[in-house]
C-alpha cells in the first residue's frame, strides 16, 4: 500500500467513498458517497473544532433521546432546516395538481371516518368556518369518492394530541368522503398560528438562532383517489401572521385563501352554525397517478 492512498486531510473524502466501492445497492452506494464527500466538503470548509463536534454529537444525541410515540424531534429537525420542504418539493413537482407541502408530526394514521358536513370542533373553540371543497382531476373531472383527511389545530394553536388531558380526542380532526360530484363539506372553526414546539433541542436550535418558532394559520389536507398521485398539503388562511416567516417553510402562494364572514341568519340555522360565520372554498386537484 503506498502512502497516497490512506487517509489524509486532502484525500479524506475519496479514500472513505473508496471504502463505500463494493457496496451491492447502487443506490445506496451513490447516496452514501454523496453524503460522505459533501460532509468532509463541510467540515473542511468551516473547520470544524472539536468542541463543536462534541456539541453536534450532544445536540443529535437529545434530538434522538426527544423522541417518542408522538414526538418526533428529527423530523422537527428536519422542518425547520427546510430539508422537509425541499424533499416534498422535490418529489412532488405539482404539473397542474394542487401544490403539496410539509406533512408536519401530528397527523394520524387512522383519522376518524366523518360523514360529509359533520361538526369536526369537538371543544367548541374559535370562530365558526365553513369548510367547502370540491376534488378534480386534470382535466376539472369531479373524482366522486376521493378521501380527503383533514387536521387543524384548535383556538388555542394546539392539535388534540399535544394535550390528550384537555383536548378531546379526535377533535379538529375527520376523514370525509367527497361525493359523486368531487364536492366536500364540513364545519369547524378557523385555524389560529401557533408555534411548533420548542421544549427539546429544536427549540434551542431557534432561539440560538434568533428564529421565531410560529406557523401561519393552516387547514391541512390529504387527498387520495384511485388511480390518482394524492396530494398532502395545506389550506393557509390569508390575514394570518407569519405567512412570510413560517417556522418550516411550508408556504405556497397557491394555497392562501380567504375566509370571508357570513351574515346570513337563514343560511346559517340551515347549517347548524352560528351567525355569522366564516366560510373557505378550496379545489383540490389530483394528477393521474
Ligand atoms: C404542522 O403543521 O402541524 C407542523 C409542521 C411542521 C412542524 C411542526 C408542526
Ligand atoms: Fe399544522
Amino acid at each position: 500500500m503506498s502512502n497516497s492512498e490512506l487517509f489524509s486531510e486532502q484525500r479524506s473524502a475519496e479514500v472513505v467513498v473508496a471504502s463505500l466501492a463494493e457496496t451491492p445497492d447502487p443506490r445506496l452506494r451513490a447516496v452514501l458517497s454523496s453524503f460522505v464527500q459533501h460532509l468532509h466538503d463541510f467540515i473542511k470548509n468551516v473547520e470544524l473544532t472539536e468542541a463543536e463536534w462534541e456539541q453536534a454529537i450532544a445536540f443529535l444525541t437529545a434530538t434522538g433521546q426527544k423522541c417518542d410515540s408522538v414526538r418526533q424531534e428529527f423530523v422537527l429537525l428536519s422542518d425547520v432546516l427546510g430539508v422537509s420542504m425541499l424533499i416534498e418539493t422535490i418529489n412532488h413537482r405539482a404539473g397542474g395538481a394542487t401544490e403539496s407541502t410539509v406533512l408536519g408530526p401530528f397527523h394520524m394514521v387512522d383519522s376518524p371516518p366523518r360523514a360529509l358536513g359533520d361538526q369536526i370542533s369537538l371543544d367548541g373553540k374559535g370562530d365558526p368556518c365553513l369548510v367547502t371543497g370540491r376534488v378534480v382531476g386534470p382535466d376539472g373531472e369531479p373524482i366522486g369518492g376521493a378521501s380527503i383527511d383533514v387536521w387543524q389545530a384548535n383556538e388555542d394553536g394546539f392539535y388534540d394530541v399535544q394535550q390528550p388531558e384537555s383536548i378531546p380526542a379526535s377533535n379538529l380532526r375527520g376523514l370525509f368522503t367527497a361525493a359523486e360530484d368531487g364536492t366536500f363539506w364540513f364545519r369547524s372553526v378557523v385555524p389560529r398560528y401557533y408555534p411548533i414546539p420548542t421544549d427539546g433541542p429544536v427549540g434551542e436550535l431557534l432561539r440560538a438562532t434568533g428564529r421565531h418558532p410560529y406557523r401561519p394559520a393552516h387547514l391541512h389536507f390529504i387527498v387520495q383517489a384511485p388511480g390518482y398521485a394524492s396530494v398532502t398539503t395545506h389550506l393557509f388562511v390569508d390575514d394570518s401572521p407569519y405567512l412570510e416567516s413560517d417556522a418550516v417553510f411550508g408556504v405556497k402562494p397557491t394555497l392562501i385563501r380567504s375566509f370571508p364572514t357570513v351574515d346570513d341568519p337563514d343560511r346559517a340555522a340551515g347549517l347548524g352554525l352560528p351567525n355569522p360565520f366564516r366560510s373557505v372554498d378550496f379545489e383540490i386537484a389530483l394528477n393521474q397517478a
